[in-house]
């Protein structure tokens, strides 16, 4: 039995992190049968951005690649990464679109899904918790991390110690931002350990140069499965290299027990899916794998800096890049410090974007920033300023019940909807998570479903009706 577990992302958070999640099935299809057998504790394959990325880029069926993933990779574990109450859409959903969601993963062939909440707030992960276990999967509970005043040891030890109470089965520490130094890391686990009996898993990237220094202390202090991607699409922005962890603990007390020259070969295959998506425009080797420090100034992740570049670009406003960097901590401060992850790390950019190009803090105010502090998110780690309260949402009520609790079920309104299009039961949950791109899809699956009945009448394999 390997001392310490690893998690590989290649086929999820490694191509989401450097190539902007446009891996098709096609790309990892001749790779299956090899990673099945490298024995990894899990591989993570689904969920993230790999959904909203099938429909509205690749034209896949995100249900149909999870199926052709299990059917070959029966011996390893299958991974999603799910966003708490909003599944993989940007809103909350009702708990019966939850459950379901939740079943249908698990069926299609998930077995660990890892959910968080942009807040922490465990009220937004319950349900989906709950479902993971009714259905028969493994119910990971991740942590967003963060730094600032209130998020402290203390405040991730305490975290750890409710999310083992809400049934979880295992415990991840989910560093997006590369935040999570490594002797913070050892210092965090070690109590950690102390204080749970669950499984800690660490996830982190490679943007500011310290990812694999990170994992490495993490284990010394006894994280049972650390995250990390084939080189192929590993470091910088995505996570610390396989192989390298495998070759630094190999003969050690923590030996992952992993053949690298299966690795090797892995790896091998993947540079060329790597060169690939690098020619078809979605990965800049140089902007992927750089080493940035402003992440570890300003504790804005990676993703958010080249989302508010783009605004910038966008508004003619590169010029007040540095302005709006250092209105970043300053609005999540305004807004009752919540980490930046997504939809949070969207709402606090764009906010700080309209801060510094109004020319007067929140003369404009987005409407998800109003929904935030309303509680319409859920429980903000800290108190709200009054003042940008007043200015942003005067009066209005702010909630403090579980969002989910005034959403009525909404499933069969869903099923109404997209009757026309209906395949599978799956069906409408792609359409309840992404309601305009979904039906595009469907309309695209319907016309090349029509062109192989055509094709097939042409060749006279299929006959009609007399
Ligand atoms: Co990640």
């Amino acid at each position: 039995m390997p001392k310490v577990g690893i998690t590989d992302t290649i086929l999820r958070d490694g191509h989401q992190s450097q190539a902007a999640t446009r891996m098709k099935f096609s790309q990892m299809e001749p790779m299956l049968e090899k990673l099945d057998k490298v024995g990894y504790y899990s591989l993570e394959c689904w969920g993230g951005a790999t959904f909203d990325s099938c429909l509205r880029f690749l034209n896949e069926d995100p249900w149909e690649r999870l199926r052709k993933l299990r059917k070959a990779m029966p011996n390893t574990k299958l991974q999603m990464l799910l966003r708490g109450q909003n599944l993989l859409g940007y809103k909350h959903y009702s708990d019966d679109v939850v459950e379901f969601f939740v079943k249908k993963a698990v069926e299609n062939g998930i077995d660990i899904i890892r959910c968080f909440d942009a807040l922490n707030d465990l009220r937004n992960m319950q349900t989906a918790v709950t479902a993971t276990k009714k259905y028969g999967g493994k119910a990971e509970v991740a942590m967003s991390y963060t730094i600032s005043d209130v998020h402290t040891e203390d405040y991730f030890v305490k975290l750890a110690a409710d999310i083992q109470k809400m049934g979880a089965d295992l415990i991840c520490i989910k560093d997006m931002a590369n935040l999570l130094l490594p002797y913070s890391a050892y210092s965090l686990i070690k109590r950690m350990k102390k204080e749970t009996d669950l499984p800690i898993v660490l996830h982190t990237h490679d943007t500011t140069g310290t990812g694999a220094m990170t994992l490495l202390k993490a284990i010394e202090a006894g994280a049972d499965v650390v995250d990390t991607c084939i080189s192929a699409l590993g470091n910088g922005t995505s996570q610390p290299t396989t192989e390298s962890m495998v070759a630094t603990l190999q003969g050690t007390e923590y030996d992952t027990g992993l053949d690298l020259v299966a690795l090797t070969e892995i790896a091998a295959y993947f540079r060329k899916v790597a060169e690939e998506l690098t020619n078809e425009g979605w990965r800049d080797p140089a902007r992927v794998l750089a080493t940035d420090a402003n992440t570890l100034i300003y504790q804005v992740p990676g993703g958010m800096l080249s989302n508010l570049i783009g605004q910038l670009k966008q508004a003619n406003a590169m010029d007040k890049y540095y302005d709006v960097l250092a209105e970043v901590p300053r609005v999540r401060k305004d807004c009752g410090l919540p980490p930046l992850v997504t939809p949070t790390s969207q709402i606090v950019g764009t906010q700080a974007v309209m801060n510094i190009l109004g020319g007067e803090r929140y003369k404009m105010v987005t409407k998800e920033t109003k929904a935030l502090l309303r509680g319409e998110y859920g429980r903000l780690p800290a108190p709200v300023d009054p003042e940008v309260k007043k200015k942003c949402i005067g009066d209005d009520k702010v909630i403090t019940h579980r969002p989910a609790d005034d959403i009525p079920p909404e499933l069969d309104k869903y099923r109404e909807e997209i009757r026309d299009y209906y395949q599978q039961e799956e069906d409408v949950l792609s359409y309840a998570m992404f309601p305009q791109v979904a039906p595009k899809f469907f309309q695209y699956r319907q016309a090349a479903q029509l062109q192989v009945d055509n094709t097939m009448l042409n060749k006279g394999e299929m006959t009609m009706p007399v």
